[in-house]
């Protein structure tokens, strides 16, 4: 079917008079006595929806027309025109109509034309892409998407495809999901009554990745720059507005940088990004303006305008400590900061995203570079206002002594590490990386508070449906 997509309509105005066909949904059905109907059609292609005018000289405007409902599908032929009224620019004046799919009962379609909570939305995630918040949503993370390939092909990055089954935890905390065909109801045993892994598909205990980090490093270690986009899998059953157990994440590992040059490179990537958003996609931030953040644009100006902060720990923890806010959980020195504390930070105390760096090692992976005071390490947090923790990374240990001397500090086994240690023995080099949460960026970008609202099938604790 050759029909044209109602934002070619929109991008320029060579189809003005040409008969045209248009596919899509009904979104609202006006009919007059006098004996023609408004029919406003979208399909997704843009915000825009198109209004259809339908004459009762239609052959099917009694049988069919006047019985069109919000949510059935049609096919409109006819004439693109200028509107007379003032809220459309075009409109199609109908000479066919063909009804492609009814609804079966207008009084249960779940997508109705009235508002709907977007917690109503999350329970019928099928069909919540047919509504403006959706499409705007989806419209904006397609783009990001693009962009940031875009982006770091310009800065001469290589995409590394990392592996979504692993048998290493990169993050070394016990939140993996296992990847298993061993016969649940009758697992073997080993004679010390642990699980027989060698008898499973891979040999050996095998997980879904949390991150491609490790794999990602070897490739820096071979082409200098790289990332990695892809899927992530995390067992943890927090229950918040910003976590899944499934979530895309962008990484992104640079040979011969430090810490302080990856963090600058993390501030120009999503500067990059928020500018571009601002100027293109005007349409669907409008909507969002008007429904969801009405501060929308000063926040992304303000973004891509201000210098990030830039702290250390030991100074969050001091500004924490001397603010006079009430916090949950009590501050001191070492603790590891949660969400109230980086969103004070950023949302009361500086006003702006925040890159705190050097922590605690205690606190972070084993992969960190070590600092001269021993005590802490090489990594950084980037925050902003609304979500906290956006981005997470580090300058990492490429002396082999002291990568060691972490793993056992970790209780973590150097001979599962064979191959990451390899890339210290042969020709190390400084390096560092970061990890994006890809769903917590559109978040933060679109101003909706919930990332179950940023991905179309979100998967959660007890919450794998559709
Ligand atoms: O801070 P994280 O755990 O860092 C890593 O995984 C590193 N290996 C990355 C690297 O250096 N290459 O995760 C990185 C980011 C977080 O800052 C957060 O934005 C996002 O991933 N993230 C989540 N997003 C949604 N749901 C979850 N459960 C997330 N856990 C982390
Ligand atoms: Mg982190």
């Amino acid at each position: 079917m050759n029909t044209v997509s109602i934002s070619k309509i929109y991008q320029n105005d060579t189809m003005l008079n040409d008969s045209i066909t248009i596919s899509g949904w009904v979104k609202s059905r006006r009919s007059s006595k006098s004996g023609f109907s408004f029919i406003t059609v979208y399909d997704g292609s843009c915000f825009h929806a198109i209004q259809v005018i339908a004459n009762n000289t239609l052959y099917n405007y009694y049988k069919e027309i006047l019985r069109l409902t919000v949510g059935c599908s049609v096919l409109i032929k006819g004439d693109l025109i200028l509107s007379i009224g003032r809220k459309q620019e075009y409109e199609i004046k109908a000479t066919e109509i063909q009804v492609l799919g009814w609804v079966d009962n207008p009084d249960t379609y779940p997508i109705s034309a009235k508002k709907h909570s977007l917690e109503y939305l999350r329970e019928v995630a099928h069909l919540r892409g047919r509504t403006n918040l959706i499409g705007v949503i989806v419209r904006i993370r397609n783009y990001v998407f693009q962009l940031l390939h875009k982006f770091l092909n310009k800065k001469g990055y290589y995409w590394i495809p990392t592996p979504i089954i692993t048998s290493l935890n990169t993050e070394g905390a016990g939140e993996m999901f296992n990847v298993s065909t061993l016969n649940m109801k009758n697992i073997p045993k080993n004679d010390n009554g642990s699980v027989d892994f060698k008898k499973d598909f891979f040999g050996k205990e095998s997980f879904l990745t949390v991150s491609g980090q490790l794999n990602l490093e070897s490739y820096a270690c071979s082409l200098s720059k790289v990332y990695t986009f892809g899927p992530t899998f995390r067992a943890e059953n927090s229950n918040t507005v910003r976590h899944l157990a499934e979530f895309w994440m962008l990484e992104i590992e640079s040979s011969f940088l430090n810490l302080h040059e990856i963090s600058k490179f993390s501030e120009e990537m999503l500067k990059y990004i928020c500018k571009r958003v601002l100027k293109n996609c005007t349409t669907d931030i409008k909507f969002l303006k008007n429904y969801i953040d009405s501060d929308i644009i000063n926040r992304l100006e303000k973004f891509v305008s201000l210098d990030f902060i830039r702290i250390k720990y030991t100074e969050a923890i001091n500004i924490l400590i001397s603010s006079q806010n009430k916090f949950d959980k009590i501050i001191y020195s070492g603790i590891d900061l949660n969400a109230e504390h980086e969103r004070f930070l950023v949302e009361k105390h500086f006003k702006r995203p925040v890159i705190i760096t050097d922590y605690p090692k205690e606190l972070k992976a084993f992969y960190m570079r070590l600092n001269d005071d021993k005590k802490t390490v090489s990594a950084m947090d980037l925050l902003v206002p609304g979500i906290g923790e956006l981005i997470g990374g580090s300058q990492r240990e490429e002396r082999i002594e002291i990568l060691d001397l972490r793993l056992l500090e970790l209780g973590l086994k150097k001979e599962d590490y064979w191959w990451y240690r390899d890339l210290r023995r042969y020709g190390t080099v400084q390096h560092s990386g970061f990890g994006m949460g890809f769903e917590r960026f559109i978040a933060y970008i679109t101003g909706v508070s919930n990332i179950r609202d940023i991905t179309p099938f979100p998967r959660t604790a007890k919450n794998s449906r559709f």
